[in-house]
């Protein structure tokens, strides 16, 4: 899996339609997610695609609500993507947004990882250390059963996310975890900047 697309022209892209630095965060968050997801099940060599789905995910949601993943494939046309690349974006709208089904492993992940990074995110900023870098996946779960907390992560597409990988939901949050306490500096450190 390959695209023409830069990390620097699809940061620029998703700026060109988000203004939020929350959704910047994000957008940064589950693409270093999923660059590190991609090397540690087998696809390094596609770490650059995994990176850009996810940094592009959520293009259209800012600036159109209403036609989340449904705009997205226009704008990313406009930008230059690859219909692969607009595939996986809006496949993690699947069964909510739209009709376009997660297939290719990569696909399966974006769906799993773009909500329980939010969650993630939102309990680590609870914590002393405002970092998921001492967070336990016991923790995580607390927050996962208290719906109150971080109402706006569903937990359904959670939990869905990870029957699609055909992972329990202890896998998928320990990974994820791992995940986010590597890229936690290299994403505060391209905020700086944004
Ligand atoms: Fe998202």
């Amino acid at each position: 899996m390959k695209t023409k697309l830069e990390k620097n022209e699809a940061l620029a892209l998703l700026k060109k339609y988000n203004k939020e630095p929350f959704h910047i965060l994000h957008g940064l968050t589950v693409g270093e997610v999923m660059r590190w997801y991609a090397g540690e099940l087998g696809y390094g060599e596609d770490s650059d695609f995994w990176e850009i789905a996810g940094l592009l995910h959520d293009i259209d949601f800012e600036m159109y609500p209403e036609e989340h993943c449904t705009k997205a494939p226009e704008l990313l046309r406009e930008g230059g993507a690859e219909e692969e690349l607009i595939h996986a974006v809006c496949s993690h709208g699947y069964g909510h947004r739209v009709d376009v089904k997660p297939e290719h492993e990569m696909e399966k992940v974006l769906y799993a990882v773009d909500e329980l990074t939010g969650l993630i995110g939102a309990a680590a900023k609870m914590r002393p250390s405002k970092s998921c870098k001492d967070m336990e996946v016991s923790s995580l779960k607390k927050k996962f059963k208290d719906k109150r907390f971080a109402a706006g992560c569903s937990r359904e597409i959670i939990a869905e996310g990870a029957e699609q990988l055909g992972w329990d939901l202890n896998k998928l949050m320990e990974m994820t975890i791992m995940a986010m306490r590597s890229c936690e500096d290299s994403v505060n450190r391209q905020m700086e900047e944004v």
